[in-house]
């Protein structure tokens, strides 16, 4: 996470809005942002450090790196090449998936379909945003919904290992007819920057939010429900539900549907907000720390973004 706080009160200084609106409408209490000479490829090459140690990997074992990401350094070339670079790792395979919030758990089902077709052994997945450059700071209904962050996980065969571990079972989808409810519309070949976009905030974040709202709770719930059922278990079977953070009140109701129960939902979107991709390796690396996660325990992801794209995993840890 970057070391900058902003809080619901730092934001009630720059638009009208206010702690109690914002807490009571989503649950966010603060969020991080990055510093101005921090690109999300510095944040994904911290995490993915952290990572490499963490799992005692050599980082020359790395033959695939993919970055989850809607806010990269440069359209091109890919943050994973910046990252490449920036971590001194042979010239192996390197690129960015755009799915916006899916865009980390995307990440790690191709990862697993790499590995299972033997392309890769040992992929470095990320996800990471600095959303704080995307979105409109007038705009009261989007901005203090962001934060910023970038969270890693590395992956490889289980060879000789267990046969009941690892990633269980995977789902993801995309409906390209509801992306006209939460884009970005310019900065792209369809309308490149010039002095009217940026005046008129069209690099920013546009978003209904009710309807969002409303396609988050059936997505994240059927990815949830699908992944679980694709690893032949019941939601009772699930140690740990890690959704991904945009609203409290769209975690309350996707597990209300999906028969999981709140002790067993990592919820942290109070101290970060909705990181986009970085949502779900922060919160991944945060329930790890508190001890939430053991050996042999069923986790449960699942995921919405922007596209809309949805996804689902169950990992046996
Ligand atoms: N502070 C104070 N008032 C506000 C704010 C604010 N920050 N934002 C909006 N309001 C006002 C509105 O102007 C409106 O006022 P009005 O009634 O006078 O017109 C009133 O609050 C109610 O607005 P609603 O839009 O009805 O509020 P709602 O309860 O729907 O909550 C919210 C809005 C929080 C955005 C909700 O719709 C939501 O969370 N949607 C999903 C958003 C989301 O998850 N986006 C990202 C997902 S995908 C991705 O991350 C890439």
């Amino acid at each position: 996470m970057p070391q900058k706080v902003m809080t619901n009160d730092d934001w009630a200084k720059l638009v009208d809005t206010s702690d109690e609106w914002i807490t009571t409408r989503t649950g966010i209490k603060e969020r991080h942002f990055a510093a101005e000479d921090q690109a999300v490829s510095d944040l994904v090459v911290e995490a993915a450090k952290r990572a490499f140690e963490d799992a005692k990997i050599d980082k020359d074992l790395i033959d695939l790196i993919i970055v989850g990401t809607v806010t990269g350094d440069n359209a091109f070339p890919s943050t994973g090449n910046l990252v490449q670079k920036k971590l001194d790792i042979k010239p192996i395979p390197s690129f960015d998936v755009s799915a916006a919030c899916s865009g980390f758990l995307y990440g790690l089902i191709m990862a697993d379909s790499f590995i299972k077709t033997g392309l890769a052994k040992y992929v470095l997945v990320a996800g990471a945003e600095i959303m704080s450059r995307v979105i409109n700071w007038e705009d009261r209904s989007t901005c203090v919904l962001f934060g910023d962050g970038a969270g890693a996980a590395i992956l490889n065969s289980n060879e000789g290992g267990e046969k009941r571990r690892g990633i269980l079972s995977t789902y993801w989808g995309a409906d390209g007819n509801l992306g006209e409810l939460l884009k970005q519309p310019a900065g792209g070949s369809l309308m490149p920057a010039c002095e009217e976009t940026v005046a008129k905030k069209k690099h920013t974040v546009h978003m209904k939010g009710k309807e969002v709202f409303k396609y988050a709770v059936l997505m994240m719930q059927e990815a949830a429900t699908k992944a679980i059922e694709l690893a032949d278990l019941t939601s009772e079977d699930i140690d740990l539900y890690i959704p991904h953070q945009a609203n409290k009140r769209i975690i309350y109701a996707t597990i209300r549907r999906a028969g999981i129960s709140l002790e067993k939902t990592f919820i942290n979107i109070d101290e970060i907000a909705n990181v986009s991709a970085g949502t779900i390796p922060i919160a991944l690396d945060q329930a790890r720390k508190q001890g939430r996660l053991k050996p042999g325990d069923n986790l449960l992801m699942s995921a919405f973004g922007a596209g809309f794209t949805w996804g689902g995993l169950v990992v046996k840890m």
